[in-house]
């Protein structure tokens, strides 16, 4: 299975550290790619080039000029994280039977056309919270914990894992 994620509406200043972390939770949860619109990041996107660079894996960041019509031709099956929408508990069977998944998480206001453009509004807990908790607990439910075990190619960078302390294997 492929999953994508779409940030929406980055802006620079406001969300720049929110956007680094959807990015690095995509990664580190095993997305493909993060796709961004709103303002254009260089320095987003060379943090994120950085840390696959030293971390490892083929994890890709582009930005979207267009996002309704990058929504509305993206080839596989949209689902836009809301508190509005249905719990995911309700829906995840039936979304892990697609192949390819890109899933929507906002910012501010998400325009209504979003709602509508999307095959499933789906909702991770009907409370007010964070993209980046939705986008984790999202990813790590249709991956079924796979992230825990998952190794990276070519990292330069490996963590052992320790009781107390920090253990860095490096290679270059
Ligand atoms: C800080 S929230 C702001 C949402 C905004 N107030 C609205 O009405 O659309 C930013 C994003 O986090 C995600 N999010 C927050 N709470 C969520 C929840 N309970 N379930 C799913 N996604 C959630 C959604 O993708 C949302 O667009």
């Amino acid at each position: 299975m492929e999953v994508y994620v779409f940030r929406l509406f980055h802006r620079k200043e406001r969300d720049k550290r929110v956007t680094t972390h959807c990015a690095l939770v995509s990664r580190a949860f095993l997305a493909k790619k993060m796709f961004y619109c709103g303002d254009k990041d260089e320095n987003l996107e060379n943090k994120i080039k950085d840390v696959v660079k030293r971390f490892g894996g083929n994890f890709e960041i582009e930005y979207v000029k267009d996002w309704k019509n990058f929504i509305k031709n993206f080839n596989g099956i949209k689902v836009h994280l809301t508190m509005y929408g249905i719990p995911l508990t309700k829906k995840i069977d039936e979304i892990k039977k697609f192949e390819k998944i890109l899933v929507i998480v906002g910012s501010e206001k998400v325009p209504k056309e979003v709602y509508e453009i999307s095959d499933y509004n789906i909702s991770i807990t009907l409370q007010p919270h964070s993209e980046i908790a939705a986008l984790a607990i999202f990813l790590d439910k249709i991956f079924e914990g796979k992230e825990f075990e998952y190794e990276f190619e070519n990292a330069k960078i490996k963590i052992i894992p320790q009781e107390r302390g920090k253990k860095v294997v490096k290679s270059e």
